[in-house]
């Protein structure tokens, strides 16, 4: 089964040359994954032909909030899609009511929201996985119908190099799609890699893989978008 390739390029990039190597580099895959480029860059990854979503957005409509970006904005220029609850952004702060509101906010403006989900390595060494998952869940999408997308993504697996075992995925996983009355898209992230893809991509109940450090090295996510296909 094809499974979805979305890279979180994060802020990874940060001069101008270094970004058009890396559309030039990828311009025959664009069609293959969904990226989703620092925000000053977005206009360029559009421009080229990319699908694209955003980081994270503004709570707010417009106003006065210097720093952010609104979910119109994002819309207007050609996003799609948005991650929310990412944990790097809930390490500075961010509560599942935020995450809640955002996720509202993005569903008015038409982009598709990706929750991101995990448990810290305290909650992993005592099995409290699911409960904390469940718990991130169920505030993050009070009353929210609409589908949306979900990236299980242990705390301590992002940009260490460490992974779950396959059935720990695989369990998570069934798990969070039996919270679901829809057939929720469950995604993976956490250190993915091209050395672990043929490994992760056996999990049969996976829609695909949320792809940080790997995919900002064209041969790394060419390979991943690779094994993903099959
Ligand atoms: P990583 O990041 O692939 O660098 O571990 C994944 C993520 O944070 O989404």
């Amino acid at each position: 089964m094809k499974k979805l390739v979305l890279a979180n390029l994060k802020m990874y990039f940060n001069i101008t040359k270094d970004i058009q190597d890396y559309l030039n580099n990828l311009n025959d895959e664009k069609e293959n994954f969904i990226a989703f480029p620092p925000i000053i860059y977005l206009e360029k990854f559009l421009n080229n032909g990319f699908t694209c979503g955003i980081q994270d957005i503004s709570v707010h409509k417009e106003g006065a909030h210097t720093g952010e970006v609104s979910a119109l904005s994002a819309t207007d220029l050609g996003a799609k899609y948005v991650l929310l609850g990412h944990s790097e952004i809930r390490q500075k702060g961010e509560s599942d009511e935020l995450i809640n509101k955002k996720i509202k906010t993005a569903l008015n403006h038409n982009l598709k929201a990706i929750l991101c989900v995990g448990e810290n390595l305290e909650a992993y060494n005592q099995s409290q996985t699911k409960e904390i998952i469940k718990n991130q869940i169920s505030k993050a999408l009070k009353n929210i119908d609409e589908e949306i997308m979900i990236s299980y993504e242990p705390v301590w697996a992002i940009g260490t190099g460490k992974t779950p075992t396959n059935n720990e995925i695989e369990d998570v996983v069934s798990y969070i799609k039996s919270l679901f009355n829809y057939k929720i898209k469950v995604l993976y992230g956490g250190s993915v890699s091209e050395k672990n893809i043929e490994t992760l991509n056996q999990i049969n109940n996976l829609d695909g893989f949320l792809i940080g450090y790997a995919a900002t090295i064209p041969s790394s996510l060419r390979k991943i978008i690779e094994v993903a296909k099959k």
